[in-house]
């Protein structure tokens, strides 16, 4: 297990650190951007299904559901396609509307979660065409789904998923921009500098990696912390959710992902001295709006960790702890934004003597209802 383990200590941070590299095995003959190509081979005879889809369902279960979150804002920016996302345990037992000319996008690392099988069964039943987005090759989801697209990120053995999310993503970002291109809904200078910041996604996540001394000492002084709050806006709202997932499952801190501007509507109550706020708040078109949901925590005396864009001149003034990523399309920051909370979670449950990579009553996937 020690070799399997290359030489970390938990499973968790080798598939955290494998990042760039599965994040490019993932795009390997998809995207080159330079020939504006962006093609995946698994999904070409229900391409036109997808091209005139009256919208497109997708249906997941846990991190794979956050996945699905940015994948919706992607594809409806991208392509105007409407999209829903749903927990597959939910949609299969409340006789969704669904039929022929719907596409499904079935997200799965394991390829077994039960409930996604069965609710992409019923979709299957009554028409609608069902993509697979699954990494595990082989799997129950794969194989019932008509067509679909590998996240080849290799084997994940750390029940807290990570480099299936990142890889999630890249798929799905690369099926949005192959659609828009052959929707034509997308111009040609747009493609082109999506795709350019798609290929850099690799080295910009391996940037990330090398502040994991400086997130390390962050952990330090919020391990003892009961709750947690995560906000972001935009793209990066279900980096939120997954930064909080993240946390609650492997260090058992109590911790809540949320749209930051819904704070008022409840989470705002919670906030005094003892309470970390992590703000996802890269510069983005929400930017703005962010800073003040910011202001709003000072003024309460929330303890503020502020992940921002290199060179950020103004947040850094407002808040406890900042930690710097690189800049990239904000489409794309998903990819890099949840980067550091991986970490920062990793770190707080080694800290809190946690079993990391089989955290107590998960499983890594969940084959029965
Ligand atoms: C379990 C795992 C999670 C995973 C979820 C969905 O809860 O612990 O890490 O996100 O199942 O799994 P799937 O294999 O369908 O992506």
């Amino acid at each position: 297990e020690a070799i399997e383990k290359g030489g970390y200590d938990h499973f968790m941070l080798k598939e955290i650190m494998e990042q760039p590299k599965s994040i490019e095995d993932c795009l390997r003959g998809r995207v080159i951007a330079e020939d504006l190509h962006v093609k995946l081979g698994g999904i070409q005879q229900h391409l036109p299904d997808l091209l005139n889809a009256n919208r497109i369902i997708i249906l997941a279960c846990g991190t794979s559901w956050h996945a699905g979150l940015v994948a919706e804002y992607v594809f409806e920016e991208l392509t105007r396609i409407p999209v829903e996302v749903e927990y597959a345990s939910e949609f299969r037992y409340r006789n969704p509307i669904v039929g022929k000319g719907d596409v499904i996008i079935a997200i799965s690392q394991s390829g077994e979660t039960a409930d996604t099988l069965a609710a992409i069964e019923m979709a299957k039943e009554r028409g609608a065409t069902i993509l697979g987005v699954c990494n595990v090759v082989g799997s129950s989801i794969a194989r019932a789904s008509h067509e679909g697209a590998y996240t080849h990120a290799g084997p994940e053995i750390g029940v807290a998923s990570t480099k299936a999310f990142t890889a999630q993503l890249t798929v799905l970002t690369s099926m949005a921009l192959m659609v828009a291109k052959e929707k034509k809904s997308i111009s040609e200078n747009r493609l082109s500098e999506l795709l350019r910041d798609l290929e850099q996604v690799p080295a910009k996540v391996e940037q990330v990696l090398k502040l994991d001394s400086a997130i390390e000492s962050i952990a330090e002084i919020y391990k003892d912390a009961s709750n947690c709050l995560y906000l972001g806006r935009g793209y990066n709202f279900p980096v939120a959710l997954e930064g909080a997932l993240k946390l609650k499952e492997i260090s058992y801190i109590h911790a809540e992902g949320y749209p930051a501007a819904e704070m008022k509507h409840g989470p705002i109550a919670l906030i005094d001295e003892e309470m970390p706020v992590i703000f996802i708040a890269t510069r983005d078109s929400s930017y703005d709006k962010v800073v003040s949901n910011i202001q709003e925590v000072k003024a309460r005396k929330g303890r503020v960790i502020a992940i921002v864009t290199e060179g950020d001149a103004l947040i850094p003034k407002m808040v406890d702890h900042v930690i710097e990523v690189p800049n990239i399309h904000e489409m794309l920051m998903p990819m890099i934004s949840v980067i550091p909370l991986q970490l920062l979670s990793y770190y707080i449950a080694v800290m809190r003597d946690c079993n990391v990579d089989q955290p107590r009553n998960l499983a890594k996937s969940v084959t029965v209802e």
